[in-house]
């Protein structure tokens, strides 16, 4: 048996395989995300903690877990988690979706070695700009940090006792050399850092160390098996379902939202908005584009008219074209296309007859149409997409995926029986690192079911996506 851990924006969540891959069982345990200012968005590392205990201790009600083989980490990325000399927590960790160092993260993106080397825009998300917010704003906090870790190595340390990222969600960070997969000592310097405050770097599907005695074998799992070096979450997902080779993707429907292209080379463009990372697995890179709130929009729209998502979307039948209402997601500001952290969302076109039902609708096409500008982003690079496998909250959705095929014009598939996310690839990473496969393991789940792009409608979706695309320029300047 292998187990992956995924640490998500919202939950942590703990899943079982086999050794024949299938899913032996899961159990989750929630997060709470604070936003204590407006565009701030943090979490308690200790929460991480106690959630994974709480996950574990469910599925050591439920089974045996003597026989793991092998440990597997994935995670929401780009978050700064900060320790002191004796790896204590020195203040709640800055998440992915936090935009208070726009300022910062503009001043690095503007020295040309940043994009030069990482091959990305320096977004207010991730990790470096955040430290060069800390120092501006908590110097003391900045000058007793002694190491910086992502959310999925802070949960590794707890496990191995050991400081060590990998490559896909070191990406993430701004300080790596993103085509020669090490840190770079002129970004770090260029944040007041060294190489000294970064964990050690592996491949995904290396062992990055061993289970220590205490932590999670209080649950039955035996202490010294490998902890892999695991993933961030996109790249877990990706190694979940065999989106390994060009041409291959994913879309994401959960907190956020990502359309994810596998690539054989390292080809960036940091103008697109698009990120360009390591994968898990070595020798390759991917693209993808991020919409930070997706279903974290729907369930903004659902606490604003008093229903769950889940109702929302029971509520609708199948896509008889676009809506005449148009919702910008933009929530917490975007990330791609528009590398926007001030920019906030919107309803356009609402009229007397705009019900409930005509607002969902206006969410899950317009994300569908946020997807398309990633899309667009990638065709102008080069990077083709033949076909999606949908994974996430989201995809439980006909509607949202049926939408999704006709504005992108591309087959959207679901796996066979749920689970093929993030923890699953985590799972996938844990059964490598154990020595027990390589990265040939990495397979497309059997499909469930495929929504194909509805020709007949292309037309409209198309017309209603020139009208989104359009608004963009009119709310960025007033929002
Ligand atoms: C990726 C990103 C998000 C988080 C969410 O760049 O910021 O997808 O990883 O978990």
């Amino acid at each position: 048996m292998y187990l992956g851990l995924d640490l998500g924006t919202s939950g942590v969540k703990a899943l079982l395989i086999g050794a024949d891959q299938a899913v032996i069982g899961s159990a989750t345990a929630p997060l709470e995300v604070t936003r204590p200012h407006p565009g701030w968005s943090e979490q308690d590392p200790d929460s991480w903690i106690s959630a994974t205990e709480a996950a574990l201790r469910q599925l050591a009600g439920a089974y045996d877990l003597s026989g793991v083989r092998g440990i597997g980490l994935s995670g929401q990325m780009h978050g700064a988690t900060l320790l002191d000399a004796a790896d204590t927590v020195l203040r709640p960790c800055i998440l992915w979706n936090d935009t208070r160092s726009a300022t910062e993260a503009a001043a690095m993106d503007a020295n040309p070695i940043f994009r030069a080397q990482t091959g990305n825009i320096v977004f207010p998300g991730f990790t470096a700009p955040k430290l060069a917010w800390v120092k501006a704003h908590e110097p003391d906090i900045f000058a007793r940090t002694a190491r910086v870790l992502l959310p999925k190595d802070y949960l590794r340390l707890w496990l191995t006792g050991e400081p060590v990222s990998e490559m896909s969600d070191a990406a993430g960070t701004s300080w790596l050399d993103v085509g020669a997969r090490d840190w770079s000592d002129d970004l770090l310097a260029a944040t007041d850092l060294g190489r000294e405050h970064m964990p050690r770097l592996v491949e995904g599907s290396q062992a990055s160390g061993q289970l220590r005695e205490g932590v999670a074998t209080p649950f039955g799992i035996r202490a010294g098996i490998p902890v892999a070096g695991g993933a961030g979450d996109n790249a877990a997902s990706a190694v979940g379902v065999g989106v390994a080779r060009p041409g291959e993707g994913f879309v994401s429907l959960g907190t956020s939202g990502v359309l994810f292209a596998a690539a054989d080379g390292y080809a960036p463009d940091p103008a697109t908005a698009l990120h360009t990372f390591c994968h898990a697995l070595p020798g390759q890179w991917h693209q993808m584009g991020v919409i930070l709130a997706a279903t974290d929009a729907l369930a903004w729209y659902g606490r604003m008219v008093g229903a769950d998502p889940a109702t929302l979307t029971g509520e609708l039948g199948t896509p008889q074209g676009p809506g005449r209402t148009l919702f910008l997601p933009y929530l917490g500001g975007e990330r791609t296309p528009h590398n926007d952290a001030k920019v906030r969302g919107a309803f356009i076109g609402l009229a007397h007859e705009t019900d409930r039902a005509a607002g969902t609708r206006a969410v899950l096409e317009s994300l569908a149409y946020a997807f398309r500008d990633t899309q667009e982003a990638m065709k102008a690079t080069g990077t083709a997409l033949n076909s999606l496998i949908a994974v996430g909250g989201g995809a439980a959705s006909p509607y949202w995926l049926q939408t999704i095929a006709t504005v992108l014009g591309l087959p959207v598939s679901v796996p066979a029986q749920g689970d093929f996310g993030a923890a699953f690839g985590a799972a996938r990473l844990g059964l490598m690192a154990a020595g027990d496969g390589g990265p040939e393991v990495a397979t497309p789940p059997d499909i469930a079911q495929t929504y194909d792009p509805d020709t007949g409608l292309s037309a409209a979706f198309d017309d209603a996506y020139g009208r989104y695309r359009a608004t963009y320029q009119a709310l960025k300047d007033i929002s």
